[in-house]
């Protein structure tokens, strides 16, 4: 047997021991959204962990919901009115964001290798550009000049620090992401002086950390990064982008991110932030943190199967759909997501088996070796922890299976 990660607590039994989830169980809603695979979304459960953040963090510190991570429309249109400002990286999303209603002006577009068709859209509607080169900026520059507009610009930086901890690292090193530290002043200087509106700096170094001191410590090294920088370029940054990297806890040991600890520090670094910042509006951009509890994935068992001693629940899902429970996107070691056999969620475990996808390939596994109740074909199996990084994260195209329904309950 293996350990699993332990299910959000807002999740309960019904009273014939059934998973609910919003009050509902996983048959209903099922039968409500027309099929599985499904992806079901509790808005109510996104609702709270975004008055926890408000609670948490000091109030000069805008929210932004960094779309990456679910940006199912139904979502978005929810969030467009509960944070202040969405991060978007691709042309697709930035279209996506402004579909959902929030304002070009509350949108910033980070991003490697953004086509000249992207810039051009951005700065066609305001939207704010956070360069990741000098090539870039140049490129945005020259389209502003030929549309006649000033092009909202911020630089994205490379720092020399990453977020200790942190599932995926971003900064700290030679990197495809942001302009390196030691070069950016002479850039803001240059963007200014070519007339565009500067919007600020943005960094970003790391994500999927649990530990509230190392995300502390990055947010103290940024803000001291901010004002060595403004005072290089001799220009305050009007905004600057914090970045995020909030955790969840998927695994068995996982301990949750301690945000009240987050905020009472950051508190204190914009406190004793130099004089140069005084006026810069600061921003933290989270994805998972905010959607990934919220989210339940639900598969059907299509098979059980003996095979040389072990068990088999086949289900019609898969990595297909969910890339990450199969441990194959961002971790080095297969872990088991928390998992469970939706109709008797309040039993006890009574065989291990081996939850795998309907994909001819050994990598599709949802559960490996996991202790469970007893499963037949046609229960279903609820995967958690999906709420962020699945059907968009997922090669849904692989081997021409449907792709997931998606189902956003707790709507306002
Ligand atoms: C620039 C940037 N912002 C935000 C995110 C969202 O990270 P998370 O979902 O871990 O909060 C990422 C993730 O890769 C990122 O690269």
């Amino acid at each position: 047997m293996k350990p699993t990660g332990t299910i959000p607590p807002d999740y309960v039994a019904g009273p014939e021991g059934e998973l609910r989830i919003a009050g509902s169980s996983a048959e209903a809603l099922v039968a409500e959204a027309g099929d599985t695979p499904l992806f079901v979304y509790d808005m109510a459960m996104i609702r709270a962990r975004i008055a926890r953040f408000r609670s948490a963090l000091p109030e000069r510190v805008a929210l932004h919901y960094a779309i990456k991570a679910n940006p199912y429309p139904a979502i978005l249109e929810a969030m467009a009115n509960l944070v202040d400002g969405f991060d978007v990286a691709s042309g697709g999303e930035m279209q996506a964001a402004v579909a959902a209603g929030m304002p070009a002006g509350a949108i910033s577009f980070a991003g490697p290798g953004k086509r000249d068709r992207e810039l051009q859209a951005a700065i066609a509607v305001g939207v704010t550009l956070n360069l990741e080169s000098e090539a870039e900026a140049d490129r945005a520059l020259a389209i502003g000049d030929r549309l006649g507009v000033a092009p909202r610009l911020a630089v994205r930086v490379n720092p020399a620090f990453s977020l200790r901890g942190s599932g995926m690292r971003m900064g700290g090193g030679a990197a495809p992401f942001g302009i390196d530290a030691e070069r950016v002043a002479p850039l803001i200087r240059r963007l200014v002086g070519a007339g565009a509106d500067w919007r600020g700096l943005h960094v970003f170094a790391g994500s999927q950390a649990l530990d509230a001191g190392a995300i502390a410590d990055t947010q103290e090294a940024t803000i001291a990064l901010a004002a060595q920088l403004a005072d290089q370029a001799g220009v305050a940054p009007p905004e600057v982008n914090l970045g995020g990297g909030f955790g969840i806890p998927y695994f068995a040991g996982d301990v949750a991110l301690d945000i009240a600890a987050v905020g009472q520090r950051l508190g204190e670094s914009l406190a004793n932030a130099p004089a140069v910042l005084a006026t810069t509006g600061f921003a933290i951009e989270l994805g998972r943190w905010l959607v990934g509890e919220a989210g339940v994935y639900l598969t059907r068992v299509i098979d059980r199967k003996e095979s040389r001693g072990q068990t088999f629940l086949v289900t019609d899902g898969g990595l297909h759909h969910q890339l990450a429970a199969s441990g194959n996107f961002g971790t080095v070691v297969r872990r088991n997501y928390p998992i469970a056999i939706a109709s008797r969620f309040a039993d006890p475990a009574e065989e291990v088996v081996s939850v795998v996808g309907c994909l001819c390939t050994p990598l599709d596994r949802l559960g490996d070796q996991v202790a469970l109740p007893r499963a037949e074909v046609g229960d279903i199996v609820a995967i958690f922890m999906n709420g962020a990084y699945g059907a968009t994260a997922s090669p849904q195209g692989f081997l021409g299976h449907p792709a997931a329904v998606e189902l956003v309950v707790n709507q306002p």
